[in-house]
């Protein structure tokens, strides 16, 4: 049976027994409201470790002033269980008072430069502080052999891996791959903001990475690319924020050069804002 856990120290104390035990431990942090892309990640730490631990916390400090921190859907049965079944140990729910016991901000702040203020950085002002921040503190509250995030959220896993190295954190990254939707539509606690008819139109994100792929496949020059990948976005409906090729350092790829690629996507459709990639390599 799954255990819900909300005081550090009991925390701390529940791992230290299993450490004691020679046991080796896994963490999936999340903001809740879960859906089969985190229950994914837990399967996935499950493969390495003994133990695996996921947080539900709504981090207030990376929402924007005009983002949806209030309205983020909270859903903690369904979440528990849904842990349960997945294969969790722990589910770790601190309190926002517990994490922030002398208010937000924190004195402290982890920022990683240069990574974190292109794409969804740059859209966001503050957003990769705010979870560096909290997933250093995360981290140094479970301790754990290995961490599990999801390839959904591509720019995040990428700046955690930078942090993680440059901080020398004892905790080994995995990456799970995107959990989709039968049409294509990546998996999101936010996609139930979506009226009937946006949810009919979401899957045209997935549709022009698809779209970008080809094109790039197919020879056709970055700037060409992505000028497309913007129109098809606008003419379905969605307001995009941007939709571009890159190297998955973010470089921008020469045209005609072979490599990995990753093509990205953040768009709106009405007050939703959805975001999703699709790596692929160019022969
Ligand atoms: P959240 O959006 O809840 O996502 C938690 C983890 O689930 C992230 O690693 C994310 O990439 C992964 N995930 C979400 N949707 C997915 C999908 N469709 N397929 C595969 N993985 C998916 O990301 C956060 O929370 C927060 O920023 C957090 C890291 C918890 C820090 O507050």
């Amino acid at each position: 049976m799954i255990e819900t856990i909300t005081q550090l120290a009991a925390l701390r104390e529940r791992i230290r027994q299993w450490r004691r035990d020679g046991q080796t431990v896994g963490f999936v942090p999340t903001m809740g409201n879960l859906h089969a892309g985190h229950y994914s990640l837990v399967a996935l730490a499950r493969q390495h470790v003994d133990k695996v631990v996921s947080s539900v916390f709504v981090n207030p400090t990376q929402f924007g002033p005009n983002e949806d921190f209030t309205r983020y859907p909270r859903t903690p049965d369904a979440d528990t269980s849904g842990l349960h079944a997945a294969g969790c140990d722990i589910l770790w729910l601190p309190e926002v008072e517990a994490m922030y016991p002398f208010g937000v901000p924190l004195a402290s702040n982890v920022h990683v430069p240069g990574i974190s203020s292109v794409l969804e950085g740059a859209c966001r002002p503050g957003h990769f502080d705010g979870v560096c921040t909290v997933v250093t503190r995360l981290f140094n509250q479970v301790q754990a052999d290995v961490a599990a995030f999801g390839k959904k959220d591509f720019q995040q896993l990428a700046v955690i891996r930078q942090m993680v190295v440059d901080l020398h954190m004892p905790t080994a990254i995995l990456a799970g791959a995107i959990v989709r939707e039968t049409d294509g539509l990546a998996m999101s606690s936010r996609n139930q903001y979506l009226s009937q008819a946006e949810r009919a139109t979401a899957p045209g994100i997935h549709r022009c990475l698809l779209a970008m792929r080809d094109a790039a496949q197919a020879g056709q020059p970055r700037a060409q690319v992505e000028a497309d990948a913007d129109a098809q976005l606008r003419s379905a409906g969605f307001v995009p924020d941007y939709a571009v090729l890159r190297c998955p350092d973010f470089s921008e790829p020469q045209d005609g050069q072979a490599g990995a690629r990753v093509a990205l996507i953040a768009a709106r459709l009405g007050r939703t804002r959805l975001i999703d990639n699709l790596e692929f390599e160019l022969p």
